[in-house]
């Protein structure tokens, strides 16, 4: 079944996943839906989330896609479920933060770094709630508008956000810091350097084996010997 997957974000920060994806599912055909015009989701009401990310999955539903990603852990945990309502019949893999991951590794003190609305989200805490072992402190760290920082490539913004919220962890044993929004591996080395010593979890790989596991029990895995395609949408 050669149909392609969309994968859609706030902008450029899902192709982090979509590169996840791609290394273990190299023969399928990729649409990649940057919506760099609304940028930044983190900051929006789920109001607002449920009929932007609606508009996209009917666009890429247009280009006639067998699954869609939300490579975007904000409007995962926020419009997730409203979107499996409204397209009951399409196969929606979404992005959390890894706290699950970091919570298994018995971690005793985990960073959660994450949009503002990621970390108020239910489905942030109900990942606590559902993981955590009592030995384990997991700390929250909403960095408003870094995603934003990160889509514009402002390097000077993007280091004073990251002083604003980190310095205070710096002399802290913190062990794991999850990243917990798509746009922050693409500074990953920016962000280690302030945790040298820490492990640093995305929930990329997690996303990958999942649209795996899905195409393979849906039965809808490319049939292709090349490697696929990929088309790029961008918002402006
Ligand atoms: N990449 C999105 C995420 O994972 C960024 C959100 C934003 O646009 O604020 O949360």
């Amino acid at each position: 079944m050669n149909k392609k997957i969309g994968v859609f974000d706030s902008g450029i920060g899902g192709l982090t996943t979509l590169e996840e994806i791609r290394k273990i599912l190299p023969n399928e055909d990729y649409i990649f839906y940057a919506d760099s015009k609304n940028n930044p989701y983190g900051e929006k009401t789920i109001d607002e989330l449920n009929k932007i990310t609606k508009n996209i999955v009917n666009k890429l539903l247009e280009k006639n896609v067998k699954l869609i990603v939300i490579a975007c852990n904000t409007a995962t945990t926020q419009c997730i479920n409203y979107l499996r309502s409204e397209f009951p019949n399409m196969i929606f893999v979404g992005t959390e933060p890894a706290i699950k991951v970091a919570c298994d590794n018995n971690y005793k003190n985990t960073l959660v770094m994450a949009t503002p609305g990621t970390i108020s989200s239910e489905r942030t805490h109900e990942l606590i709630t559902n993981n955590k072992r009592e030995n384990e402190n997991i700390i929250l760290v909403p960095c408003d508008k870094l995603a934003n920082a990160i889509e514009r490539n402002d390097k000077k913004d993007i280091d004073k956000i990251l002083h604003d919220n980190l310095d205070k962890y710096k002399k802290k044993d913190i062990d794991a810091v999850v990243l917990g929004c798509t746009h922050y591996p693409i500074i990953k080395d920016r962000i280690q350097s302030f945790f040298p010593n820490s492990k640093l979890i995305d929930g990329n790989n997690g996303v990958a084996k999942r649209v795996k596991n899905q195409l393979e029990e849906h039965n809808l895995l490319s049939n292709k010997k090349v490697k696929g395609t990929l088309e790029f949408i961008q918002t402006e």
